[in-house]
């Protein structure tokens, strides 16, 4: 795949989330695997007026390249604005949210209100591709509802004005994240288009990964929900691409291990106290499906110092030593996938 000057074979990638793709995690992904990383998305508004906590998010590190910074909004002159800015931040391409479902975006006529009109969309996108001299790339949905899928009448427009890969979410807004997406309408698109398609949804494994190549047949795949609390998702997805052989899931060892990796890299960007606290929500993923997890996990919630967060955790991973010698773990048979669902309901009741 080839989007400006990054080539890469079959690219596995992050996909943007808000509030969860920040600059610890990104780098914790690319320690693990991941090809291309995305900024969660960015408002234009935000950005034109100068809010700081937007311009934070620009923020990004020379670790995380190939990276690309993420922008959305519903007017042509605050997308080239914010457009301007971020590439004063030198990311290796320029996305535009056109998929973003939420009230908060969608509600106001940015992400995926957009898909209903189709031909601000193509401003948009034209406007931002003449604005900068980087790559200009475009993520979004197959279309609004099921009975107005347009992606196949969208992609020639944002073709011709110079966008130069499209990432497809095989679902249409008003499917938000329910039902599984469609990986025939991506293939479709794929089949048509004149620059690269990336594959999006649903990819909860390395096998799930693969199966979205040789059905879409598309350039690269993009794993969102998947990641949460499983980076190792991107190594293992690369090796069975490269090998045909599966990596064995990462033990309780690993999970833990990565878990104080991911709280060292979240204290590191964003101090002791909002490192500890934003770290909270992602225990439950790391530790899904280990015993005595509420206990552990209350008290994870209740500490403030990320060093005493270190030793309640080092302290449960020998505590598990002991589960395995009774026999409450599996070795190699544990898995945590839980589809992060606690992490995304939060984000539908915040943002529907
Ligand atoms: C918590 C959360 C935040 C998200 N934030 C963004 C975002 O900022 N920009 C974006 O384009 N998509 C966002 N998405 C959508 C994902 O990038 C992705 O398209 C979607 O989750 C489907 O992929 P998946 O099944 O691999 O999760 C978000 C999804 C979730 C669950």
């Amino acid at each position: 795949m080839k989007i400006g000057t990054i080539e890469i074979d079959r690219p596995v990638i992050l996909a943007p989330m808000e509030d969860v793709t920040d600059r610890a995690f990104r780098q914790l992904c690319k320690r693990h695997g991941a090809d291309i990383v995305y900024t969660e998305f960015i408002s234009a508004e935000a950005l034109r007026r100068g809010v700081e906590k937007s311009l934070r998010k620009l923020k990004t590190d020379e670790v995380e390249r190939p990276f690309a910074i993420q922008i959305f909004g519903s007017s042509i002159e605050s997308m080239v604005d914010a457009a301007v800015i971020a590439e004063g931040y030198c990311p290796d391409y320029l996305d535009i949210n056109f998929g973003c479902p939420t009230k908060k975006v969608a509600g106001k006529g940015a992400g995926a209100a957009l898909l209903r009109e189709p031909e601000k969309m193509t401003a948009i996108s034209e406007a931002v591709v003449k604005a900068v001299s980087i790559p200009v790339t475009v993520k979004t949905r197959i279309g609004w509802d099921l009975e107005s899928i347009n992606i196949l009448d969208i992609l020639p427009r944002l073709e011709d004005v110079g966008i130069q890969a499209l990432a497809l979410h095989g679902r249409t807004r008003s499917e938000m994240f329910k039902g599984r997406a469609n990986r025939e309408w991506i293939r479709q698109v794929k089949e048509q288009a004149r620059i690269p398609v990336i594959a999006n949804g649903d990819i909860w494994s390395a096998e799930d990964a693969l199966a979205m190549f040789a059905e879409t047949g598309a350039d690269g795949v993009m794993i969102g929900r998947g990641s949460i609390g499983n980076p190792f998702i991107f190594e293992a997805a690369k090796e069975l691409l490269k090998t045909g052989k599966p990596m064995p899931p990462p033990d309780f060892r690993a999970r833990i291990d990565v878990a104080i990796e991911h709280l060292k890299l979240s204290v590191q960007f964003k101090g002791e106290k909002y490192g500890v606290l934003e770290m909270r929500r992602h225990y439950s993923t790391y530790l899904k499906g280990l015993p005595m997890v509420s206990r552990v996990r209350n008290k994870l919630v209740r500490e403030d110092g990320w060093e005493q967060v270190i030793d309640i955790l080092l302290a449960y991973k020998q505590e598990c030593e002991g589960y395995v010698m009774e026999g409450k773990i599996l070795e190699g048979t544990e898995y945590l996938n839980d589809h992060s669902d606690k992490l995304l309901l939060n984000y539908q009741a915040n943002n529907i």
